[in-house]
């Protein structure tokens, strides 16, 4: 499997150096240090001194790149909203992929996904059990019941973006369609979590929690990121962690909330012929839906949905 936000721990924890109160801010907005990060800086470093993972000041972003990551994040939701009022019975997956790379040039973006890593197209097209990372392809129909995640990812002026939501093509069964609620519930609960000084562990257990409430499971192997002027960023974030653990959760984090919730066992695989495509192990339907939030002093915002 290509090397990208795949489970890993969390950085070793990093008491950044003191600043001056009338130094200029380490972040670059120009204002003075005590205006600035000055007290937030405080906070993180109480935290990590009783040994809490917090996130180093590179993931702190400033409103400059909050503006940047907004607008890209514009172009990203508008390619989704596009998506969804084409996608029916009888198309290509390919043919999501072709529109995605016409509404990507229109807008003057770049598909984040062409030739990441390797991989082949501009857009991941998961059906049933494909789990994630579905390449899109010609002879791939869509039918009458499939579910397909479409995950859409953009650069705009050297910002990313990076959300998927869940199509239902035509009538599908009430469990598939369960799965793709419950999912959604998943995303809309672990939301509720994202604030200051919340942990990614809090997150992650509403969500693991609800998923097996209804009698799935999370994938393990494969979770979200930071995201800004990368596609992938510290931290990765699980899904199946406990609260009160994992990264801190401070203003000016941007990350991904993206589970992949499985109707049967959390067991998945990777295509060898293709490198690429992540199936369950049992065969049985996956979803995920992911949206992009910040973290803000007085809780979060929602990047894309
Ligand atoms: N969009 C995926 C994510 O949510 C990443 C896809 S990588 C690709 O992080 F190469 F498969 F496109
Ligand atoms: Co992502």
């Amino acid at each position: 499997m290509a090397n990208r936000r795949i489970l890993r721990g969390q950085p070793v924890v990093r008491i950044e150096p003191k600043l001056d109160r009338n130094e200029p801010c380490w972040c670059g907005s120009g204002r003075k240090y005590k205006t600035c990060h000055m007290t937030i800086d405080a906070k993180i470093r109480q935290f990590a001194l009783k040994g809490d993972i917090v996130p180093t000041r590179d993931l702190l972003k400033t409103e400059k790149d909050l503006e940047g990551i907004r607008k890209s994040s514009e172009l990203n939701v508008a390619i989704l909203d596009a998506v969804g009022d084409m996608i029916r019975e009888g198309i290509s997956t390919q043919e999501i992929d072709d529109l995605v790379v016409k509404m990507t040039k229109e807008g003057g973006g770049i598909a984040a996904p062409l030739n990441y890593e390797g991989y082949p197209k501009s857009v991941c097209t998961s059906v049933n059990e494909v789990v994630c990372h579905g390449i899109p392809d010609p002879d791939r129909i869509l039918q009458n019941g499939d579910i397909i995640n479409v995950d859409v990812s953009t650069i705009l002026d050297g910002y990313f973006s990076d959300s998927s939501r869940m199509y239902i093509i035509g009538e599908t069964t009430p469990e598939k369609k369960k799965l793709v609620e419950v999912t959604k519930e998943c995303v809309e609960l672990g939301l509720e979590q994202v604030k200051p000084w919340n942990y990614l562990g809090d997150m992650a257990d509403v969500i693991n929690t609800h998923a097996k409430e209804n009698g799935y499971s999370v994938v393990v192997e494969i979770g979200g990121h930071g995201v800004g002027k990368e596609f992938h960023e510290e931290p990765f974030v699980s899904y199946i962690t406990k609260p009160g653990t994992e990264m801190l959760m401070v203003p000016g984090m941007v990350f991904t909330i993206e589970p992949m919730i499985n109707m049967g066992s959390a067991d998945i695989y990777v295509d060898d012929t293709d490198g690429w495509t992540v199936y369950t192990e049992d065969g049985l339907p996956s979803a995920q839906w992911e949206i992009t939030v910040a973290v803000k002093e007085d809780g979060h915002e929602v990047l894309t949905w």
